[in-house]
């Protein structure tokens, strides 16, 4: 049986380093997040969160160290993750189309379903006369 299965955390972070330049922004730092659990992280300003979060959804390598998501090791962004950014993180020189359709472009939906896959969502997001 695999890990995938056995594995009582969604996440495992396995000393972890992250430096940019000379600022050393995560230093060995192992965490579990289990299963079907919510999982918050707190800390001051500055102490690493968001360069964990980056991290865990691969948008970022660690300098060393290791993350692994149900079993398997992370070495990109993946669809079984999703990442809210702080702050707007649209492709401002793209159209409100290729924006709400994005996020089904990185997960692989076919273009041929696409586009009532696009009409639920522009229902959702309420610009459905689009
Ligand atoms: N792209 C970057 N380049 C250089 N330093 C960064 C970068 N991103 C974050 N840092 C630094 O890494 C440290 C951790 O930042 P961050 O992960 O954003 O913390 P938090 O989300 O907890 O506020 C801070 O000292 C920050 O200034
Ligand atoms: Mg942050």
């Amino acid at each position: 049986m695999s890990n995938q299965t056995t594995s009582v955390n969604a996440v495992e972070v396995r000393n972890v380093y992250k430096n940019y330049n000379e600022v050393e922004a995560l230093q060995d730092l192992s965490l579990d997040f289990p299963k079907g659990e919510l999982t918050s992280l707190l800390g001051p300003s500055g102490c690493g969160k968001t360069t964990l979060l980056k991290i865990i959804a691969g948008l970022i390598p660690a300098t060393s160290g290791g993350v692994i998501i149900n079993g398997k090791t992370v070495t990109g962004p993946g669809p079984d993750r999703a990442f809210v950014f702080q702050d707007f993180a649209l492709l401002p020189w793209e159209t409100v189309i290729r924006n709400v359709s994005f996020g089904l472009e990185l997960r692989g939906v076919a273009k041929s379903e696409k586009g009532s896959h696009r009409r639920k969502i522009y229902c959702r997001c309420r610009i459905g006369w689009i």
